[in-house]
């Protein structure tokens, strides 16, 4: 086991992290039928009962755009969002919702973002997701053209790219180009012999985490995000006044 790893191996919380500290949650599934996230109305805002019972403010929710599967296009995603937010004035008015999108870096990228204005959070961000099984070849000039469009760009979950567990300075140059880190908050549910885990921590120990998600598809996700609240190196992070989530 690693140096890193064994700082943060540790006992449980006795209370779980408050994260109304974040304020907003910027990653998650929660519109309905629009991607593999809830799946009708009704689960959507049990999903959002559930995230404003865990202290959230402001949910920012990301549905999936790839070019093979997912087709959204902006104006679906606005639809449905103001179809949720209508639904929720009866039973949550409190909780802010949004919609941005959660773009994965494929061969239809650039396109849709040259055919649409991006759906973006805060100050110009957009969330963009890697493949999982393979690291794409045209990444860095990928990178390139959205930031010259003007935008900033969070990396969803880099702990789920494990092709780049064992070479680190992959990381350190998405770093270098400017791309901000969003951790998923369930992967600290995980083992520390993880790879996800050993990445995360890593990340964590050299301070290259800006923010945190649930990335919350369903229900039955609640189980290990509610687990992951435990976890010491959480709390760690989460008071360390570095995250960025309630600029959002
Ligand atoms: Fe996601």
């Amino acid at each position: 086991m690693s140096l890193i790893s064994n700082m943060f191996k540790s006992k449980k919380l006795k209370s779980p992290v408050d994260l109304s500290l974040l304020e907003v949650d910027m990653h998650s599934h929660i519109l309905p039928g629009i991607d593999d996230g809830a799946y009708d109305m009704s689960s959507s805002t049990q999903m959002v009962q559930q995230l404003a019972g865990l202290g959230y403010r402001k949910l920012i929710a990301t549905p999936h755009i790839m070019s093979d599967i997912y087709k959204n296009t902006p104006q679906i995603i606005i639809n449905t969002k103001e179809k949720l937010k209508k639904e929720l004035i009866k039973k949550n008015p409190e909780t802010e919702i949004t919609a941005a999108a959660e773009y994965l870096l494929d061969e239809g990228l650039l396109e849709h973002l040259e055919k649409y204005d991006a759906l973006t959070m805060g100050d110009n961000y957009i969330l963009l997701e890697l493949p999982y099984f393979t690291e794409p070849n045209n990444i860095y000039e990928i990178i390139f053209r959205i930031h010259i469009k003007g935008y900033k760009i969070i990396l969803a979950h880099p702990e789920r790219y494990v092709y780049w567990c064992d070479d680190f300075s992959k990381f350190e140059k998405l770093k270098d180009r400017d791309v901000y880190f969003q951790l998923n908050i369930s992967t600290f549910a995980e083992k520390h012999s993880f790879p996800t885990r050993k990445i995360a921590d890593n990340l964590i120990n050299l301070g290259m985490v800006n923010f945190l998600g649930t990335d919350i598809h369903n229900k039955k996700q609640f189980e290990l995000l509610e687990k992951a609240l435990y976890e010491p190196p959480l709390a760690k992070l989460v008071e360390s006044g570095n995250l960025m989530n309630h600029l959002l």
